[in-house]
């Protein structure tokens, strides 16, 4: 296996392009299922989430092929199923279910079960599903749903799930009659979802809001056009956040200011300077950070996935600062590993109180998510000596080109074989 090494304490400066967004490119590609043809998408990112669902639409028979324009061609699907080894890796796969049941009245979903960061329960999704008229069973670790033509229901969802909003969203669009889903999710990739299945023929209103009213059509047809993946608000943020921590000067082009509003705020509470334009955020990160308090929310409120990165510019701030994790139980993963850089942190339930420290020093640290592997990067890049940051598979899932990238403003970070121990080998790497 690889690990990064970075050897912290450069300021960065430059220029970034933000990619596609991951959580919004997996739902688009499994919506594909809904209209048999040929789809095209740009602006999908090269990531381990992005070629685990072409994987999975390649098994239940759905063909594809990957370049600036990737074609998905679902016109047959030979396999309603999403078995446990896709699912086991990458929890959006249970995102079939409302396609498959909506398409082919059938789909076996393994149990995604619990994760890292939490039980992530899918509750929600079934109950949504089964007021579409659904059915659900469970036998040998697999839910096993089955459907009739589905039909429009009012459903009230207990919390604004991401996921379950995507799910019954992806039933809705073919179902006989109107849905109304109330309590929905408002996430920006939950808007793009909507938008991309309105250039299919679905009919929806009031994505973006918590009130979402589907009018169901008998077919989708895939657009003639290719349809391009929104940029990634957290990749954005991360990069941000360098800028930040580094007392550096890094532009983000290609995103959009207007999803990142919150953490925008947090950045110049912080002390940052922030400017935007049109598709680009520049940060400039001050002399020293300062305290702030920062609490999870659904959208528009913080989001969960930045949570800890922020906490990293905490770690380095001149007081104390806390931060409360309201979407995710178990989302701290982050903390002892900063702890052994050199951080101050007193997590006691979902809240954590930071007490900054005038640096961080490199360690040999590894995290069990995607956000929290970023958020070591992050406290890599600013630390003093060497970070190495283990299992580097998380960061492959979610962020693109990120050596490159880091690269590119200045990081002195290398992707090496997690084998090599010698300091020596370790900084010529960086050299090279
Ligand atoms: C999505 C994002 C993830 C992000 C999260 C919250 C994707 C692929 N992933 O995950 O990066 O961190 O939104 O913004 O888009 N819950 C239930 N019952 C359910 C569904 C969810 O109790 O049926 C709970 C979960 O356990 C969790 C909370 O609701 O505590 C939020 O989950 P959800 O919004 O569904 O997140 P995901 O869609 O899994």
């Amino acid at each position: 296996m690889e690990k990064l090494v970075i050897e912290g304490g450069q300021r960065l400066q430059g220029t970034i392009r933000a990619s596609g967004a991951k959580n919004a490119a997996l739902p688009i590609m499994i919506a594909t299922l809904l209209a048999p043809g040929e789809h095209r998408l740009t602006n999908l990112p090269e990531l381990a989430d992005v070629s685990s669902t072409l994987s999975l639409l390649g098994r239940m028979g759905c063909p594809s092929l990957v370049g600036d324009s990737t074609k998905i061609d679902t016109t047959r699907i030979a396999f309603n199923e999403a078995p446990y080894d896709v699912v086991r890796k990458m929890r959006a796969s249970v995102l079939v279910l409302g396609p498959m049941l909506a398409r082919q009245g059938e789909a076996r979903v393994s149990l995604p079960g619990g994760c890292a960061i939490g039980v992530r329960p899918i509750d929600q999704h079934l109950k949504g599903l089964e007021a579409l008229g659904a059915k659900f069973e469970l036998k040998g670790g697999y839910i096993h749903g089955t459907a009739g033509r589905l039909r429009g229901a009012d459903i009230t969802l207990d919390f604004p799930t991401v996921g379950g909003t995507e799910n019954i969203i992806m039933a809705a669009v073919l179902a006989e009659g109107t849905t109304h889903l109330r309590n929905a999710a408002r996430e920006p990739e939950v808007v793009d979802l909507c938008n991309f299945l309105t250039t299919l023929g679905a009919q929806i209103e009031g994505a973006g809001t918590d009130v979402i009213t589907i009018e169901g059509v008998t077919r989708l047809t895939p657009a003639s056009r290719p349809y391009p993946i929104c940029p990634d608000r957290i990749e954005t943020g991360t990069w941000l956040c360098a800028a930040a921590i580094t007392g550096g000067d890094i532009e983000i082009t290609d995103t959009d200011p207007a999803q990142l509003t919150d953490v925008l705020t947090k950045l110049q509470e912080a002390g940052c300077t922030i400017t935007t334009s049109g598709t680009s955020i520049r940060c400039q990160g001050p002399e020293t950070l300062r305290p702030f308090e920062l609490t999870t929310e659904p959208y528009p409120g913080f989001p969960t996935d930045m949570q800890a990165q922020l906490m990293v510019l905490a770690t380095l701030a001149n007081g104390e600062s806390t931060v409360t994790e309201k979407i995710f139980e178990n989302r701290f993963m982050h903390v002892p590993e900063l702890c052994r850089m050199g951080a101050r942190i007193d997590a006691q339930g979902n809240v954590a109180t930071i007490e900054g420290v005038p640096t961080l020093t490199g360690a040999a640290v590894m995290a069990s998510d995607l956000r929290a592997s970023a958020a070591l990067v992050l406290a890599g890049l600013s630390a003093q000596g060497l970070t190495e940051v283990l299992r580097i598979y998380h960061l492959d899932r979610g962020y693109e080109h990120l050596v490159d990238k880091l690269k590119g403003v200045g990081a002195r970070i290398a992707r090496i074989s997690d084998a090599v121990r010698e300091e020596s080998v370790m900084l010529a790497a960086l050299d090279a």
